[in-house]
């Protein structure tokens, strides 16, 4: 016997809640499930209205009103308790159903997770969704794994309640086999990350060396929002740069303890891009910063440690300043999205899953909270050159880092100068910087790992491998 619901939602917490009525809003009949009975009927209570839902009380039921194939969304805290609804629902479901796992998971627990369902003829797809609780409503991005038969069946229902991209084509795609969505959703926070931490940084800079208020460098940054920089983390920092605290009058940015706090996603990122060897240092400074952030005790030295004394400008000089930031800030975001692109790229060579990065970059233009008009540009890079081995290596993006790179390196110098640390802008020069050299100094580090270890070279006039003897008794 199979029900009438086309998609199941189980875990009505904030995001599952508010997916669970994105798709009945666009007109799909959704069965509800939840640990505790009373947020299905609270939420049926609240939003009944909004579409077709059939609340159901047990496991049993809400497999019951599923029509078949089934297709069945957890939504459920990420880790062991995924596993433990897993263990509750396979044994409920039949050959060719579909489990969408539309948590937060490691990409590796989605691939261990693939592989045992898959076993048992259950399709599982990992599927990464961006766009907070707003989006989950509204039209998030969408990244979902797991095979290609899974995503016909499952597609459809995703391109309805996804966001839409300005050509009007909905941000979902098929991104590859396993954990490939949950992976693309990790490297996408990592960006996020780092994206952050550059604005932050631009924030810092015209604070500490223009001397603007942050009024002033909220409406710099709407300015900016006009530009190339035109995207939703510059338009929403605006804001909060803006609003004043309503207890004591202040600017908000005043009144918050400066320790940011992170759930974990960047911290993969980085611990991934480790074991494949891709050098994502943007990202990593951005996690890095955070944490230095956190240790108050740490901190401590602040009153002692001597810097520099900060000189003022005057206002022609704080202006000029102020545009050779938004090109520093646009420099370092193209060296932000170089190293991320370049490691999902390795991701799919590693585990097979032949994604498309073009696609990738199209389906973050809308919905997500990277979300930016700059990403139509990475996906006409990527469409252009499907191979493209670097975003650097696109014609457009390193003719405007080009032209970006003496006022990027003004603003470090003049960072240096003035004692404002800025790791991500100063991390994605260096990576410049090291792409462009001729020669790296790499040569006399292997040097160095054949002189105490026998570690052998190669060399740039002959094939092989060396070892040179060195100082004899050694
Ligand atoms: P919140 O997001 O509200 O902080 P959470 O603890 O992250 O809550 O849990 C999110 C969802 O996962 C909830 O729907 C929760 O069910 P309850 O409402 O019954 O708490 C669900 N959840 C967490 N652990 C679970 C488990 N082991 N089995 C089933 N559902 C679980």
């Amino acid at each position: 016997m199979s029900g009438t619901a086309q998609i199941g939602v189980t875990g009505l917490a904030v995001m599952g809640r508010n997916l669970a009525r994105n798709f009945a809003r666009n007109g799909f009949t959704v069965a509800l499930h939840n640990r505790t009975a009373s947020k299905t009927h609270a939420l049926v209570d609240e939003f009944g209205e909004e579409g077709v839902f059939v609340p159901a009380d047990s496991a049993e039921e809400f497999v019951a009103a599923l029509e078949r194939p089934r297709r069945l969304v957890i939504m459920v805290k990420a880790g062991d308790a995924t596993d433990a609804v897993i263990q509750e629902f396979a044994p409920l479901l039949e050959e060719g159903d579909v489990i969408i796992d539309g948590g937060n998971a490691h990409f590796a627990d989605t691939r261990r997770r693939e592989k045992e369902l898959r076993e048992r003829g259950i399709h599982f797809v990992g599927v990464g969704i961006s766009g907070g609780e707003e989006g989950a409503l509204h039209g998030p991005s969408i990244m979902p794994g797991g095979s290609k038969e899974s995503y016909e069946s499952l597609g459809p229902l995703l391109e309805r309640i996804a966001a839409k991209a300005p050509d009007d084509t909905p941000t979902v795609a098929h991104i590859g086999p396993d954990g490939a969505g949950h992976f693309v959703k990790m490297v996408h926070n990592g960006i996020e990350y780092a994206d952050m931490q550059l604005i932050a940084e631009a924030y810092h800079l015209l604070r500490a060396v223009a001397g603007y208020s942050p009024e002033k460098i909220a409406e710099t940054f709407r300015t900016w929002n006009t530009g190339r920089l035109d995207s939703y983390l510059i338009e929403i920092t605006a804001e909060v740069l803006a609003h004043r605290d309503a207890a004591t009058g202040k600017p908000f940015v005043d009144v918050v303890v400066d320790q940011a706090e992170q759930k974990g996603t960047g911290r993969w990122t980085v611990q991934i891009a480790l074991d494949l060897g891709v050098p994502v240092s943007g990202i990593a400074e951005a996690v890095f910063a955070r944490s230095l952030s956190g240790h108050a005790a740490l901190r401590d030295v602040s009153q002692t440690l001597p810097g520099p004394t900060a000189t003022a400008l005057s206002e022609d000089e704080a202006a000029r300043f102020a545009d050779r930031v938004e090109q520093a800030l646009y420099a370092s975001k193209i060296v932000s999205y170089t190293q991320g692109f370049h490691q999902i790229q390795a991701g799919s060579e590693e585990y097979g899953w032949n994604i498309d990065l073009g696609s990738v970059a199209a389906i973050w233009r809308a919905g997500c909270i990277i979300r930016a008009a700059f990403l139509d540009r990475i996906r006409g890079a990527y469409d252009a050159q499907r191979d493209l081995p670097s975003l650097l290596a696109d014609k457009q993006f390193a003719e405007e880092i080009g032209a970006a790179q003496d006022d990027w390196r003004e603003v470090i110098a003049t960072a240096v100068r003035q004692g404002v640390p800025t790791p991500g802008f100063a991390a994605a020069l260096s990576y410049y910087d090291a792409l462009r050299a001729e020669r790296l100094p790499a040569a006399l580090t292997q040097g160095q790992r054949d002189f105490f270890g026998a570690h052998t070279y190669r060399r740039t006039d002959r094939e092989g491998s060396f070892h040179t003897l060195w100082g004899g008794d050694r």
